[in-house]
């Protein structure tokens, strides 16, 4: 792995490993850099160890703070026009972040981290599993790494799990759909086995950025996919559950328990 990190000192940024960095700065541009570094002299970040993920819009790094501790920093870098219409339907309807919706991309893009994060942040307090968040600046947001010494836990769709062990997940699962629609008032909106990560037998749920409240108007189709996903993956793996509109009655709190 990439073992590279900044030094801030007086101001100053010392770049550790030069070759490295230039690496890096191929991806990063000097704003995203410069927001890098604010973290570090916010004492949040000490170092940038290497990548997790890189998808096309973002890219997830594995870091450590100031004492130690792992933590992953999800970093949104370019916006596709098609990536923008994606994000306007989600901002759009979402009362917290309708409001003057921004022009430039870069401010868009910043926008999509700090809804990305209140909606962790959200989720956390409501205790669902989640990472648990720790800090957001500009397109930079940091939060607990789900794994461990770098390497990040296995997604639910990667696990290799017994049937009983999937049940619990499951279980477990829905009961933090109910916490994020009933405590927090959110629907996750892109929910399957590809956002879930499973890590010492506890599942958590990842990529909140496109999460909005349950007064959004896609919020009843978005809890519908969720659960329609969630139903899909556990049945292939060989669980059995109920019914999807007990599960939606469940989860809205329509009903208190939940019959299978
Ligand atoms: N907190 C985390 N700890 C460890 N790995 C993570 C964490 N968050 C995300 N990842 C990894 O990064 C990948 C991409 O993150 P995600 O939030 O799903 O973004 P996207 O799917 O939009 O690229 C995940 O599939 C997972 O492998
Ligand atoms: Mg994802």
């Amino acid at each position: 792995m990439i073992d590279l990190f900044f030094k801030v000192r007086d101001k100053e940024r010392r770049i550790v490993d030069k070759d490295l960095f230039e690496t890096v700065e191929e991806v990063f541009d000097k704003a995203t850099v410069q927001a890098v570094l604010k973290l570090m002299r916010r004492g949040v970040v000490h170092s940038l160890k290497g990548v997790v993920s890189s998808g096309k819009e973002s890219r997830v790094y594995w870091g450590k703070g100031r004492g130690g501790q792992d933590l992953a920093l999800k970093i949104y870098l370019t916006s596709s026009a098609e990536f923008r219409k994606g994000m306007m339907k989600y901002i759009l309807g979402d009362h917290r972040f309708d409001k003057g919706v921004p022009k430039t991309t870069r401010k868009l893009i910043i926008l999509w981290a700090k809804k990305e994060f209140k909606n962790l942040t959200e989720l956390h307090k409501a205790g669902v599993s989640v990472p648990k968040p720790i800090d957001q600046y500009e397109n930079v947001l940091v939060m607990e790494f789900i794994g461990r010494e770098g390497v990040r836990a296995p997604l639910l769709k990667e696990s290799d799990l017994t049937t009983e062990e999937y049940a619990t997940i499951f279980q477990q699962v829905i009961e933090d759909v109910r916490k994020a629609y009933t405590k927090a008032g959110i629907v996750h909106g892109d929910l399957s086995e590809y956002n879930v990560m499973v890590w010492n037998n506890k599942h958590y749920i990842i990529d909140v950025s496109q999460a909005v409240p349950t007064t959004h108007p896609n919020a009843a189709d978005l809890l519908q996919r969720d659960l329609k996903n969630i139903v899909r993956f556990f049945e292939s793996v060989g669980v059995s559950t109920p019914p999807q509109n007990k599960i939606l009655e469940y989860v809205t709190g329509k009903t208190n328990k939940l019959e299978y």
